[in-house]
């Protein structure tokens, strides 16, 4: 029996994370504390998110850390600093030619003497005030997760799978490791991996049984996919063909929202369409992204008084999502999706 209590007590936590539709703290409460950082994660569980969300990429000394895209300028303050003027580059990342600096170019010493900075200043003026956050490693977060004084979750996002690979830091074995080390090892711990690309998502699945999650950019093919030219589009993956494909290897897709409830050219919400039943009819769960409070990100009925910066009525959006049967969504405001969650019954 002393052997068993751990195994039921993992079943019951992972169970009562997915009895309703779970809330994932995009990036942390990034809507009031910039992403990735401590700050965010932390006010997402106090905000009772089920589960907190890092997007990984690797560093020189093959370190896990928590950013959205290895280039880091537009969430750090690497350009002031003149000691790492020399690293500034330009390198095509899934098709795209970008310049700035890049977390595999730093060790993880070299990045936690930057700063984190917020992403979207005009929108978010009031995360200018968290100024001295730094970059975190995946085991951190993982941490601030474990340490927590309820069970939360963890959503890890693979960033540019196949690009590091290319360099020969592949995410994936290290990802599993941190996770293990975390004590995740199980289709029943609460844990999401997740992916815009199909085959690290395959290569994984052999791997272990932690549940993966396909998300879905409607305008852009899965870049691995564009690689190898199989001719995988972002239209054909959500027919119910396509769907049924992703259910060999993944237990959920992440769409963007608008598959599911499409806007017309004003901006006004439209009738939804049939991905959430015809991802549950292929046996997969639906969390789509990304949820936000401010009026530029609502649409146009759900907007409230004037200027993109201010807040909406973001819980007529969530009442919508969570009545077309989502399993569960991404947001940047979890204090919002949980209260609307609540008042919603389900
Ligand atoms: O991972 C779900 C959602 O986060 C996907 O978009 O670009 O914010 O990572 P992104
Ligand atoms: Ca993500």
């Amino acid at each position: 029996m002393r052997r068993l209590f751990p195994l039921i007590v993992a079943a019951l936590m992972a169970s009562s994370l997915d009895a309703r539709p779970v809330i994932i703290a995009h990036r942390g409460a990034s809507g009031l504390r910039p992403e990735h950082t401590a700050a965010a994660y932390r006010l997402a569980i106090e905000q009772s998110a089920d589960f907190i969300e890092p997007d990984l990429a690797m560093t020189k000394d093959d370190v896990l850390v928590v950013r959205h895209e290895n280039e880091i300028s537009g969430t750090t303050d690497v350009a002031d600093h003149p000691e790492f003027s020399d690293r500034k580059t330009t390198k095509t990342i899934d098709g795209r030619s970008i310049s700035g600096w890049f977390t595999e170019d730093f060790t993880l010493a070299e990045l936690k003497t930057l700063r984190a900075r917020e992403r979207l200043p005009a929108l978010r003026p009031g995360n200018l005030r968290y100024a001295d956050e730094r970059i975190q490693t995946f085991d951190e977060v993982l941490a601030i997760a474990k340490g927590a004084p309820r069970p939360v979750g963890v959503y890890p996002e693979t960033k540019h799978p196949s690009y590091f690979a290319s360099i020969g830091k592949p995410l994936e074995k290290p990802l599993l490791a941190a996770l293990a080390k975390a004590g995740f090892t199980r289709r029943d711990d609460p844990v999401f991996i997740q992916s815009f690309e199909v085959s690290n998502l395959k290569a994984l699945r052999a791997l272990t049984p932690i549940r993966l999650v396909q998300l879905i950019d409607p305008d852009e093919a899965p870049f691995d996919q564009q690689l190898a030219q199989t001719g995988l589009t972002p239209a054909r993956m959500v027919t119910p063909e396509g769907l049924r494909t992703i259910a060999t290897y993944a237990d959920a897709i992440g769409p963007y929202k608008l598959m599911i409830e499409p806007r017309d050219a004003e901006g006004r919400a439209l009738a939804p369409t049939s991905l959430i039943a015809d991802a549950h009819a292929a046996g997969l769960q639906v969390h789509p992204w990304t949820f936000r409070s401010e009026n530029a990100f609502l649409p146009a009925g759900d907007r409230r008084g004037q200027g993109d910066a201010e807040r909406g009525d973001p819980a007529a959006e969530y009442r919508r999502f969570l009545g077309y049967g989502v399993d569960g969504l991404f947001s940047d405001y979890p204090g919002d999706a949980v209260t609307a969650r609540e008042a919603s019954g389900r």
